[in-house]
């Protein structure tokens, strides 16, 4: 459980709320627009929001913690989702996964790669199931995925960032 600490202040956070004139009742979306911004929702924000709309921290924490889109942590730099429902399954979405937590370090739905770059994670149906194995790499859909593939996707949007 992260721990919320005294006296910190993000100004971005406080802007938002700002927009949202301070209103407790607007509080999900003041979450879901300073994760968008930041890619999670560290302590500093949350503290600036739980003063900003005067409500304690435990409820934001509690809040936070109950709808799981809300992230805590710093998300891996390429966040990949591997499609493990029945219909990718059925083309071997299993030895996929196997072989990417292998190649990268990673576990699905825990441990990123040493270098934090590659996150892992399962899902449930990504609507593709014709072309699968599916995968979704940072918010883009990739159908008929091997481990070369993936490799070579991700070779692909790393060197897009130099
Ligand atoms: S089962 Fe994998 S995309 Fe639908």
């Amino acid at each position: 459980m992260a721990i919320l600490i005294n006296n910190l202040e993000h100004s971005g956070a406080r802007a938002i709320c700002g927009r949202y004139d301070n209103r407790p009742d607007a509080l999900l979306e003041i979450l879901r627009e300073t994760q968008e911004a930041e890619r999670y929702l560290n302590n500093e924000a949350l503290v600036t929001i739980a003063g900003a709309l005067n409500i304690s921290r435990a409820d934001i924490h509690g809040v936070v913690s109950f709808y799981p889109d809300y992230q805590r942590e710093a998300p891996a730099g390429h966040v990949v989702k591997i499609c493990m429902a029945e219909a990718c399954q059925a083309v071997g979405c299993e030895a996929l996964a196997a072989e990417a937590e292998a190649k990268f370090g990673a576990k699905i739905d825990g441990v990123k790669s040493s270098d934090g770059q590659i996150g892992l994670e399962a899902v449930y149906c990504l609507g593709n199931c014709a072309l699968g194995p599916s995968v979704m790499i940072d918010g883009v859909l990739y159908g008929r995925v091997t481990p070369d593939r993936l490799h070579a996707l991700l070779r692909e949007r790393s060197a897009g960032e130099v």
